[in-house]
């Protein structure tokens, strides 16, 4: 085991590892796993809220509904519920400190996903199939949520119900039989809650054919439901929050294909810029929410993080990362420019995939590849995108 102190600030350098690794070990016969711990002070807990951004298998368990294959092709070689051909950015943060503190460099043993799920993953929350641990957090994000309306799955307010439900349960417990494999209220206390929602928001409204004023007009009512959901997690004990703002909406193979014509003003890099802004109307609320909370809220630690920024420099700079297409989906229909076609989804037999190893950005139109999500984990990780600029394992070493 190595400490992270023997290698400072290369928390990026550590995601390569992972990657690296991996590589490494499809190749070797060898499945020795090892680990690194990260977390010196202490078992890192994480909640994490939102969408299919973050859904690590929630709609599946949650709804029955079914996610194929090619979902699922290039890392875990079966569909796990998540919309990408690979990992989400959530893995990548997770495979940091999830397992216990203990950063995870061989992942190749998950090649069949279900026996050894536990291991570096966050367990979705309503997954009771798949020997679920959640003694480092819980993992409520689901496919399709959004901040409004109300009250129907799976939206944020349901998810904070959950967590509240989940709370009491593992504190009852922590009480009777003593913590160890539960969380208590100190493990409340000291956790991370992750929160990525808003895009859906944005995107039902637009789909509803309203103005771009009346989206906008709809935004405070969105952050106004964050603020409730920070302010709930408060209540609950929670301290530490980690908040993404929403990517660029008007980017994605999807709304390109969509959007109607009179609205489809395109900037220099080809997206909507109806759409993008309302996004940055939206991520400007964000940020000022955040740092109201700040002082607002005595004691916590809130992190907003510039998911936009990151999304949109890989359709900028899309050459420099080896992306072709930036605004084609590698699974779709109907070919250039967009691939995307609402009748034949990816996972439908109608619809064409990319040739494995090609480098797209967009999977299917709405969701990023794994390529895609590795470098935006590895900027997040780097913490530039970051106000104030604290690191993802801040928490469990603070
Ligand atoms: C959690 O427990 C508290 C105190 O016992 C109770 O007031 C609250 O209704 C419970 N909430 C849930 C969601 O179970
Ligand atoms: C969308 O709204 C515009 C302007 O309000 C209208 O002209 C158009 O017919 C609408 N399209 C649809 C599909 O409802
Ligand atoms: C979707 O694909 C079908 C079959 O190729 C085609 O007839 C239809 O026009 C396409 N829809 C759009 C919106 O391009």
């Amino acid at each position: 085991m190595v400490s992270l102190h023997q290698h400072p600030g290369s928390f990026t350098g550590m995601l390569m590892l992972v990657i690296f690794s991996v590589l490494i070990s499809s190749s070797s016969s060898s499945k020795l796993q090892q680990k690194v711990n990260v977390c010196s002070k202490r078992n890192p807990v994480i909640f994490t809220f939102g969408d299919s951004n973050t859904d690590t298998g929630g709609l599946v368990a949650g709804l029955g509904f079914n996610v194929n294959l090619p979902n699922g092709r290039s890392f875990f070689r079966s569909s796990t519920g998540r919309l990408s051909d690979g990992r989400l950015i959530i893995d990548f943060l997770c495979g940091i400190w999830c397992n216990h503190g203990q950063l995870v460099t061989d992942l190749s043993h998950l090649t069949g996903y279900g026996e050894s799920l536990n291991t570096g993953y966050l367990s979705p929350y309503l997954d009771s199939m798949r020997g679920s641990d959640f003694a480092n957090g819980a993992n409520f994000a689901v496919v399709g949520s959004s901040t409004l309306p109300k009250f129907v799955p799976f939206a944020l307010n349901i998810q904070i119900m959950q967590f509240q439900h989940f709370k009491n349960h593992s504190s009852q417990l922590a009480a009777t039989k003593g913590s160890g494999k539960v969380i208590d209220d100190e493990g409340f206390k000291n956790a991370l809650y992750y929160i990525d929602i808003g895009q859906n928001d944005l995107a039902d409204t637009f789909r509803k054919n309203v103005s771009y004023a009346r989206v906008v007009k709809k935004i405070p009512e969105m952050l106004a439901e964050i603020k409730d959901a920070i302010q709930t997690i408060y209540d609950e004990g929670g301290r530490n929050f980690w908040i993404h703002n929403t990517g660029p909406l008007g980017c994605l193979p999807q709304m390109l294909t969509s959007v109607r014509e009179k609205i489809k003003v395109l900037d220099r890099h080809g997206c909507i810029r109806t759409y993008n802004d309302a996004a940055k109307v939206y991520n400007d609320g964000l940020r000022a929410l955040c740092a109201e909370l700040r002082t607002e809220l005595k004691g916590t630690t809130i992190v907003y993080v510039d998911i936009f920024k990151l999304k949109y420099d890989l359709v900028v700079n899309a050459n420099k990362y080896g992306f072709k297409s930036p605004l084609m989906a590698c699974c779709g229909h109907g070919g250039s420019p967009y691939n995307y076609n609402a009748s034949y989804i990816c996972g439908h037999p109608k619809c064409g995939v990319c040739e494995e190893g090609a480098k797209f950005i967009s999977w299917d139109g709405t969701h990023y590849t794994e390529a895609a999500n590795t470098i935006v984990a590895s900027n997040i990780l780097s913490s530039t995108y970051s106000t104030p600029n604290l690191k993802f394992d801040y928490f469990c070493n603070a």
